[in-house]
């Protein structure tokens, strides 16, 4: 299994370009299963997980070409897909695959919706905690499916198709607003989904909808409104800029010191972390090219921060932070309302020398003057790139292990950090 090697103690320096979103470029890839024509797809990042979902989506008959580099296109350019599902040719979705990537469940909505039936295993837990699919299920079977769970496997029929209806749900779900997103897109009549998920991502999958003929209004807002059409049809959407790995790099800026242009981000799709780095002592511009992160010698400011869903501060980058927070001035508090074990990365920050203890949902991180470069692993994407921060800054070296986390959601991240003049490689093997 591969490796990353850090030797710690840079400043970073340069231009980083943000690639395509990982949490849009997914749900999108499978709103190709509501349409016999083709979607194109542009600025898809190149990651583990996207070419998961190619395979899973092959697997229901979905055909996926991937446009080769064109001439003078740089190495950042995001990939080109062309989905289409002129023929489902299997409604379930099996277990060594959901299990594999959790956001495949997602297939369930376009499925019913436009077949009529789906079968596809229930996701399982994972190192974030139990995540169930209960809204997404309590949403199918508002719009008419009938649900019934098999050996482990969630069987969703609606022989009649779909039908328009009120959704409400009891508390904020992405992966639900997808899930009743794509299915009131077929079915018939008006649909209403209140607390939705304001999720850029959801904004993103409803702008490809809507291209693709959706009649769709507030995407972006918790309320969301949908006239279902009987088919949907060609379109060609180009994935919007990832807020996370734009956050991600920020936050390592901020922890090495340095000057970097942040290519392609968009300020609008992170501005509570944005702003929380800047009460860390952190400069940030929004420039014509991006964002421009700055930092001089001066200490971190401690901060306090729970985690919420948009328009608040990412669970998805409440790793990253304590990371950063680990070497603050003082005692920065973080609580986690989103899911309720997302510290595994708290045991491996403390082998690089972090103080951090946890008071249930909240952790509690001592600011240390120095870190020192261990072996170190992570169990989930988020944690793991944490690490990769802490070790930016740690003194000597660190390996880190487990990197295929890295890969599902990070496009060349150790391309991005040299170039930038982060000492750090990739070991093979
Ligand atoms: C999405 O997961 C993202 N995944 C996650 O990113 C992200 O952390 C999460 O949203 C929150 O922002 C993708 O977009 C592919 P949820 P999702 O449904 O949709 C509970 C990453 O690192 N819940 O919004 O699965 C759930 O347990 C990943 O890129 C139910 O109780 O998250 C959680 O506590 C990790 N029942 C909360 O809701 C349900 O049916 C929010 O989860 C569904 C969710």
């Amino acid at each position: 299994m591969d490796r990353i090697r850090i030797r710690g103690g840079r400043a970073l320096k340069g231009t980083i370009p943000i690639s395509g979103a990982k949490n849009a470029a997914l749900p999108l890839m499978i709103a190709s299963l509501l349409t016999e024509e083709t979607l194109v797809l542009d600025n898809v990042p190149r990651l583990a997980d996207v070419s998961l979902l190619q395979h899973i989506l092959g697997n229901h008959g979905v055909d996926v070409t991937l446009s080769g580099k064109r001439a003078g296109e740089s190495e950042n350019t995001g990939q080109t897909l062309q989905l289409s599902a002129r023929t489902i040719v299997d409604t379930t979705a099996p277990y060594h695959l959901v299990s594999k990537m959790r956001a495949s469940f997602w297939v369930i909505g376009p499925l019913v919706a436009r077949m009529g039936e789906a079968r596809v295993s229930m996701p399982g837990g994972c190192a974030i905690g139990i995540r169930p699919v209960n809204f997404h299920l309590d949403a199918l079977r508002a719009l008419g499916a009938e649900i019934d769970i098999e050996e482990g496997y969630v069987l969703a029929r609606a022989p009649k198709g779909l039908k328009g209806a009120r959704i409400e749900f009891s508390k904020v779900s992405v992966g639900a607003t997808h899930t009743a997103l794509m299915a009131a897109s077929l079915a018939s009549g008006e649909t209403v989904i209140e607390n939705a998920a304001r999720e850029p991502e959801i904004a993103d999958v409803a702008a490809c909808l809507i291209k693709m003929g959706a009649r769709i209004e507030g995407a972006g807002t918790s309320t969301i409104r949908v006239q279902g059409d009987k088919h949907l049809r060609a379109a060609r959407h180009s994935v919007l800029p990832d807020r996370i790995e734009t956050g991600t790099y920020a936050m390592a800026v901020a922890m090495t010191g340095g000057d970097v242009v942040l290519a392609g981000a968009r300020a609008e799709l992170l501005e509570v972390a944005l702003d929380l780095l800047r009460q860390a002592g952190t400069e940030i511009a929004v420039t014509n090219e991006g964002i421009r992160v700055r930092r001089d010698g001066a200490g971190l400011t401690p901060v306090e921060v729970a985690t919420a869903p948009f328009p608040g501060f990412p669970t998805d980058l409440q790793a990253q932070l304590m990371a950063l927070m680990s070497r603050a001035r003082g005692t920065s508090k973080i609580t986690e309302t989103i899911f309720e074990n997302r510290f595994m990365h708290v045991q491996e920050l403390a082998r690089l020398g972090a103080r951090i203890h946890l008071d249930g949902e909240t952790a509690i991180i001592e600011g240390v003057e120095k870190l020192k470069g261990a072996p170190v692993m992570a169990t989930d994407l988020r944690a793991s790139v944490s690490l990769v921060i802490a070790a930016l800054a740690a003194e000597g070296e660190t390996m880190v292990h487990r990197v295929y986390h890295l890969d599902r959601g990070f496009e060349r991240l150790e391309q991005k950090l040299a170039h930038c003049g982060a000492a750090i490689e990739r070991v093979a093997g």
